[in-house]
């Protein structure tokens, strides 16, 4: 029996290309170029599975305007909503993605940004390599302590325990979380957090506000500029999600206005994209999405959706189904 042909949209840890290239007939992308619109409609019109990525967009209209051959889309990523699942689901395409391999390693870059926010590290790396310090002195980029501080966590999925976990445990942090499930106490306990009914209840107490929720529709914009207006003046905003749950300009005018005291970003509304003023802000980090860029994780999602593939052109139950 022939093998299936599989796309690879970008470049994946060496590991994993070897372990395709053995189980199928694959097309990697060497020079790992972004692929454009039309591009993306050949390979689901060319390929029986297309592995893509968040760089990757596959709105409807990519399924429409040729025939769809491909059968599984095997996303290296747990975050979708680049790809528009009602239209794979009408096309039968399956969808998968990679849960569990990348929660501590983005919990961490959380965690990073909000230590980086707080004690003014990125501000002080760029006055030190400039060669502009001047030497230590009382009131030099004095920063907000972190240790006893309460921080309000936005969506208590994997990710949102997990930075939970690193707060209180870690950094003697009061936990509080929305999230549109109740979660049982005992477990919240267990992560050293505490439930609040609404969004709004956490924005009122938290000093540093963690965004771990899906990206997508349902949560476009969630945090919008009535949402900043809410936060604690001088809170901080940790986004480690998705671009899309921000309101980018509501932020940035919450930013200038000082409504918020500062901000720690690893995603972006229009990636690779980031508006020069967020750039220029010494009350922001910005990161460019390495969120679960190590060479552990990126080789463990990448091996997840090996298994994701292989399980389905084998008949078998295929462990991370979206769609
Ligand atoms: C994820 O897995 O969702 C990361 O953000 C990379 O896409």
């Amino acid at each position: 029996m022939s093998k299936p042909r599989i796309l690879v949209t970008r470049r994946w840890p060496a590991t994993v290309e070897t372990v395709l290239a053995e189980r199928f007939d694959v097309t990697f992308n060497p020079g790992d170029i972004p692929l454009g619109e039309n591009e993306l409609r050949l390979a689901l019109s060319t390929y029986d599975a297309v592995l893509p990525t968040v760089s990757d967009r596959l709105p409807a209209a990519v399924f429409d305007g040729a025939p769809v051959v491909t059968k599984i889309l095997g996303n290296f990523g747990v975050g979708y909503n680049h790809i528009d699942i009602s239209a794979a689901k009408e096309r039968g395409v399956a969808v998968t993605n990679t849960p569990g391999v990348l929660t501590d390693c983005t919990a961490d870059i959380a965690m990073l940004l909000l230590l980086s926010v707080a004690r003014r590290g990125g501000e002080g790396e760029r006055q030190l390599r400039a060669g502009e310090w001047k030497g230590w002195c009382p009131t030099h980029m004095v920063g907000t302590k972190v240790t006893g501080k309460t921080v309000g966590i936005i969506g208590f999925g994997r990710i949102g325990k997990a930075f939970a976990q690193r707060c209180h445990f870690g950094f003697g942090m009061d936990v509080v979380f929305f999230n549109r499930s109740p979660i049982d106490p005992a477990e919240a306990t267990r992560y050293g957090a505490r439930q609040l009914p609404t969004i709004e209840a956490v924005l009122a107490v938290a000093d540093f506000v963690s965004l771990h929720c899906p990206g997508g529709a349902e949560n476009r914009h969630l945090m919008n500029a009535a949402r900043l207006a809410a936060m604690k003046p001088g809170a901080f905003l940790i986004n480690t999600a998705r671009g899309d749950v921000v309101d980018q300009a509501a932020l940035i005018a919450a930013l200038k206005a000082g409504t918020i005291r500062g901000a720690g970003l690893d995603v972006y509304e229009a990636e690779p994209d980031v508006p020069e003023t967020l750039r220029r802000m010494e009350n922001v980090m910005v990161l460019p999405h390495l969120g679960s860029a190590t060479e552990e994780t990126r080789t463990a999602m990448g091996m997840k959706v090996v298994d994701n593939v292989t399980a389905f052109f084998e008949g078998r139950d295929v462990p991370d189904r979206v769609v």
